[in-house]
């Protein structure tokens, strides 16, 4: 999202329940796709590795009836976690360098970011990610239901204004599917630097289906034992902002 927090692309207007030709919903998409031009290196990351590391057929062109993905062929029986919004995959990375009995699935629409983390990939040779380039609930549909162990939610587009609060990824419109697709038990982590999207965290995630984990106050400025601050958090706390991590478990 640029910085000012204005869309630089909506995707539509349309209502809930039209849908397109292929029979995919319209979803209004506020964020960016692409920003500054990509690097030549970059472009190599995306041609030559992007096909060999998806999770299978996400989109509604190639997978119109939304079969489920078949994840005992892609990890191979692993655990499989997922991060929504990755930005330039630091996290992500770090993550499957340290984990390697599991696999993770990566969701971010914004190709410089999903460019970098590729570039990332390359250099760490890890072979436990998995990467949709796309919006997180068009990889939530075919995600088998109860097949996730764990998701992380870090510095998720803010949203600052009153009237732009629902674009949150924290509303039922997002944490229902990702509830339906985490397995009962499974943790689900979500870093802010935001007061108020610490407050709507509170309120929806219990209402989707999840049992809050963090002591109010005492232990949410404390990051995770095995966290590693990413491009968002840097950035945050650079510009004197407090982050907080919240960490919720399906019930
Ligand atoms: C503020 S950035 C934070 C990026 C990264 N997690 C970090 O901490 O540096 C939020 C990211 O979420 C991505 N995003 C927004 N809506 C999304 C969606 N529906 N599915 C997947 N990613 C999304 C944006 O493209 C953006 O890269």
């Amino acid at each position: 999202m640029s910085d000012d927090q204005t869309p630089s692309v909506k995707l539509s207007d349309k209502q809930a329940g039209d849908s397109h030709e292929s029979g995919a919903p319209w979803r209004n998409f506020y964020g960016r796709f692409k920003g500054k031009t990509l690097k030549p290196n970059q472009k190599v990351y995306l041609d030559q590795d992007l096909a060999a590391l998806s999770p299978g057929a996400v989109g509604w062109e190639e997978n119109p009836n939304r079969t489920n993905l078949d994840l005992q062929a892609l990890f191979g029986g692993r655990d499989v976690w997922l991060e929504v919004g990755f930005g330039g995959g630091e996290h992500l990375v770090h993550q499957a360098i340290a984990n390697p009995d599991v696999g993770i699935i990566g969701a971010e629409p914004f190709i410089n970011g999903v460019a970098t983390l590729l570039g990332k990939i390359r250099h760490s040779k890890c072979d436990n990610i998995a990467v949709h380039p796309g919006d997180a609930r068009d990889l939530m549909d075919v995600l088998p239901e109860a097949s996730i162990s764990r998701a992380f939610l870090l510095y998720p587009d803010p949203w600052p204004k009153n009237r732009h609060h629902r674009r949150r990824f924290v509303t039922q419109e997002h944490l229902l599917p990702l509830a339906q697709v985490l397995k009962p038990g499974a943790i689900f982590r979500v870093a802010t630097d935001i007061p108020d999207y610490v407050r709507q965290t509170l309120v929806e995630v219990p209402k989707a289906g999840f049992e809050r984990l963090t002591v109010e106050g005492e232990d949410w400025h404390h990051p995770w034992s095995d966290w590693l601050s990413t491009r968002y958090e840097i950035k945050a706390l650079r510009e004197g902002r407090t982050p907080h991590y919240l960490t919720f478990k399906r019930l």
